[in-house]
């Protein structure tokens, strides 16, 4: 499936809010509480300001289907819309992410990718393999048993 990877703007911020209240999105995430707008508003200016997000379309202008993150030290979130999952969009968004990254990484300081992925995340789990991923074993991240997988840029 191509897609189009672009910056996140202040556009994207309550399609944001939508996917990260997502039930799934919500298990599969560290903090597994519901997301306040509060805490929503504070989160989305840290990542507006970060310059290290991105937002995928399926073609150039159209509706919003996922995003991939990084933070600075190569910790990466990624996260398809619920309607759109299982097609290939997020093994679309993670190859596309990784050459993005590979041409860029002077510019954001990254040399590893790292993915903390929750051992019941399966369509996780196979993505980040696919992509090239290793996986460095299982580790505690933010007070959750998870594998640790690596890329390096
Ligand atoms: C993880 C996520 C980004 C994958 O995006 P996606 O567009 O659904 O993924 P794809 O369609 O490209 O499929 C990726 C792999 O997952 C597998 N997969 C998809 N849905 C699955 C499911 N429900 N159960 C098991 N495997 C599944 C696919 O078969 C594919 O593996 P394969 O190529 O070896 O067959 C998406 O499910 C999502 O947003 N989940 C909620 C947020 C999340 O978990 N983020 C990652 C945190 S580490």
């Amino acid at each position: 499936m191509e897609i189009k990877l672009r910056y996140v703007n202040e556009q994207d911020k309550w399609i944001i809010y939508n996917w990260s209240n997502d039930v799934t999105t919500r298990k599969m995430s560290f903090n597994s509480k519901e997301i306040s707008k509060e805490q929503h508003d504070l989160w989305f200016e840290s990542l507006l300001a970060s310059s290290r997000c991105w937002i995928a379309e399926l073609a150039e202008g159209s509706l919003p289907v996922g995003m991939f993150r990084v933070n600075g030290e190569g910790i990466v979130g990624i996260s398809v819309s619920g309607d759109y999952r299982g097609k290939g969009i997020g093994t679309s968004i993670l190859e596309e992410a990784i050459k993005l990254l590979e041409r860029e990484k002077e510019i954001h300081h990254i040399s590893d990718l790292v993915a903390f992925i929750k051992i019941v995340n399966e369509p996780s789990i196979s993505l980040f393999k696919k992509a090239g991923f290793g996986c460095e074993g299982i580790t505690e991240y933010s007070g959750s048993v998870c594998y640790k997988y690596v890329y390096k840029l």
